[in-house]
Parts: C-alpha cells; structure tokens; sequence
C-alpha cells in the first residue's frame, strides 16, 4: 500500500494537470492501491445507455468491435469514459482490499459485494478480460479490477435483489430521488424516454406522487417502448414521438393538455438533440426541466431556450442524491408490476 493521498483522486490523475479523475484524459490505474482508497474486484460494468448506444451505433451493431472499443478505451485513459458522450456508467464487483485509512462509514469488510454509485468515467479501471456483453441490458462481464477512493460513494447489494437487477437500477438512482423533489399534486407532467428504465422508474414515482391529479404524460418513439408504458399503467397518455423532433413533440403535448403544456418535463431518452424538445413541452414561465440524460447539450439547451423566449427552469440531471440509492430500490420494491418488467430484462 501507498500512503494516504487526495480524496478525491487527483494523485491518480495523469493529465492534463488539475484535473479531478472525471475530466481528466487519463487516469493511473496501477497497483497496489494508497491508504485510503479501495480495490475491487470487478465483475460487472454497467455501461451508460447514451454510451453503450453510442459504441454498438458505431460499430453497426458488432459485439466483438464493442468488445475492442472497450478495451481501447480503458487501456487509453485508464478509465471507462466514452469520449463521445463523456459519460461512463458504474460497476458491481467484490471488495478485495480496504486501505488502513480509508473511511470505512457503511462497515465494509473484504468479500462484500457492491456497486459503485460513482461513474466510471471517474474510476481506475483494468480489464484483464472481457467475458461476454449483454447488449439488452447495457452490462459487460469481465475481469479486472477497479479503485474507489475515500470520496467515492458505494453501495452494497441488498439480500432481496439479483445482483444485475440491483445494479440497473442503482445506475439510475438520480432520477427517482431527484423526481420525488420535483413533482407536485395536480401537475402535468411529460418524462421523455418513458418506456427505458430510469423513465418508467420516473414515471412509478409521478403517479404516486400525482395519485388522481394531474396529468402524467410520456413520450417514446418505438411500439416496443409504448407497449412498455402501457403495460405499466403509470401514465395518462403515451405519445409515439420522436424527441428528436421538437416541433411534432410541442404539437402533441399542445393537443393532450389543451395547449397548457407540462410543469415538469424529465428528459430520460439516450439520444442527442432532445434538449428542445424537452422545452418545448414545458410551459414557458414557471415550469421547470430536468435533463436527466447524459446526451445533454449544455449549449444547446441554454441557447435554444434563450432562442424561443422560454424562461423554464433547467436542471442538470446530477447522479447524486442523499439516500438516492435506497430511494431507487425501495421504489421498485414497491411496485410489484415495475419489478417483475425489471427482472425479465436485467436478469
Ligand atoms: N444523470 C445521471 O447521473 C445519469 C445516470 C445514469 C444514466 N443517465 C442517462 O439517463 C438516460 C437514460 O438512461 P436509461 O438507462 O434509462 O436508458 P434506457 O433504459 O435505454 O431508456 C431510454 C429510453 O429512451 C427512449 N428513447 C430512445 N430514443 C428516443 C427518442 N429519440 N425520443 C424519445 N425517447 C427515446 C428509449 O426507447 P427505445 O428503447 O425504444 O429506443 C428508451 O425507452 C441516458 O442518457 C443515460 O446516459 C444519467
């Protein structure tokens, strides 16, 4: 071991100089770990949807190319940032070691197993080998080994989850607990991507928020995804649109809300240019914009707001919440029909 350094990673940052381990081009992910880090033994990644999509686009669907990209991209910058979209994903693994100083508040002991609730777009990462892709759940078995450092927050795998169903679901624990914040009684409400997994989580926590007010709204392009929402039951109308196109959106929220439009848009579809599309449904004052994906433009929602006169609140989807990983499991505990959908497809 090497004695106590930053905790939050600079030491294993390569460059450029003053970067934390999220910006930086490249990252040191050598052994043995310092003092007050953690090594684990990794043994799935779960990929970002926008980054898993954005690999298997460019490689037109060819796991074994998927397969290289990844390996290029870790032995590259020490790390699993997509550098398209910037964006990593977290991991679930055993811990293999715990540094004598390394703040041990959730009483880990060596052998646990745990995800990470921090991307890997920050987070030392070697990959000895992958092992096979699931590309219907955006997860990558491997073997290789992973850092977490002293700010790094974590969780343990509950005893009444599958592992690779808890994993999805913490990828995505930022968006039930920030939607708990954000949804009010009597609301419209209209959650972009609703048919995906951290949509229909979003729209489990709407509806139970909302109860009979309101009006809960999604919007999807594919059958597949539709099917998904109607199944579920959560929202008023489904929309078959593409977000991709802001003006066939703002039409078709206009038509359902009698031209009131949302209070709340949440932004769930792993696509770039949907940030219009997102404001477009939102009433023009006092509404608010939650981008939680991570295709998200900061230029072109900031801008193209200013261009259409909208004063929506918009807010950058962070992944962290206090409690947000308890928050997200304890939603798909609760709903049994959101659970069983979740289990066929992350299983
Ligand atoms: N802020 C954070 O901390 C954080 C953390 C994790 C993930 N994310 C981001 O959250 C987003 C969603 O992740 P996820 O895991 O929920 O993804 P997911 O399960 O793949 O779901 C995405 C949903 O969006 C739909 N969609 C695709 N293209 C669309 C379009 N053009 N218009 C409207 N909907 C569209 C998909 O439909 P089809 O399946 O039919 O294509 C699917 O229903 C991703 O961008 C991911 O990067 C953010």
């Amino acid at each position: 071991m090497r004695a106590a350094a930053c905790k939050y990673g600079t030491h294993r940052v390569i460059s450029p100089p003053n970067a934390l381990p999220q910006n930086a081009q490249k990252v040191d992910n050598s052994l043995p770990i310092f003092d007050n880090e953690i090594l684990i033994d990794v043994d799935t990644l779960n990929v970002d949807s926008a980054s898993f999509r954005q690999m298997k686009d460019a490689c037109q669907g060819d796991l074994e190319s998927v397969k290289k990209m990844i390996l290029g991209i870790v032995a590259e910058r020490g790390k699993q940032q997509n550098p398209v979209t910037g964006s990593g994903g977290m991991l679930l693994g055993r811990v293999k070691e715990i540094g004598k100083s390394y703040p041990n508040s959730k009483q880990l002991n060596v052998g646990d197993k745990i995800a990470s609730l921090v991307s890997l777009s920050l987070t030392p990462l070697h990959i000895d080998e992958i092992v096979e892709i699931f590309p219907e759940r955006d997860q990558v078995k491997i073997k290789g080994h992973a850092i977490l450092f002293e700010s790094g927050v974590l969780g343990k795998i509950p005893d009444d989850f599958n592992e690779t169903l808890a994993l999805a679901v913490l990828d995505v624990a930022g968006a039930p607990a920030q939607t708990f914040n954000l949804v009010k009684p009597g609301q419209t409400v209209v959650i972009i991507g609703a048919g995906g997994k951290s949509g229909s989580i979003c729209c489990a926590v709407a509806r139970d928020i909302l109860k009979d007010t309101g009006k809960l709204i999604a919007i999807q392009p594919s059958d597949r995804g539709c099917q998904r929402i109607e199944e579920l039951g959560y929202c008023d109308e489904v929309l078959k649109v593409n977000a991709q196109s802001p003006v066939e959106c703002e039409r078709a929220v206009s038509e359902v809300t009698d031209g009131k439009m949302a209070d709340l848009v949440i932004n769930c579809a792993p696509v770039a240019d949907t940030e219009m599309s997102s404001i477009m449904c939102a009433k023009q004052r006092e509404s608010t914009v939650y981008f939680f994906t991570m295709a998200t433009s900061f230029t072109k929602a900031a801008l193209g707001a200013e261009g259409i006169g909208s004063d929506a609140l918009l807010i950058v989807g962070n992944g962290f919440a206090p409690n947000h990983d308890q928050i997200a499991l304890d939603v798909v505990r609760k709903h049994t029909k959101l659970r069983q959908l979740f289990k066929k497809q992350y299983t």
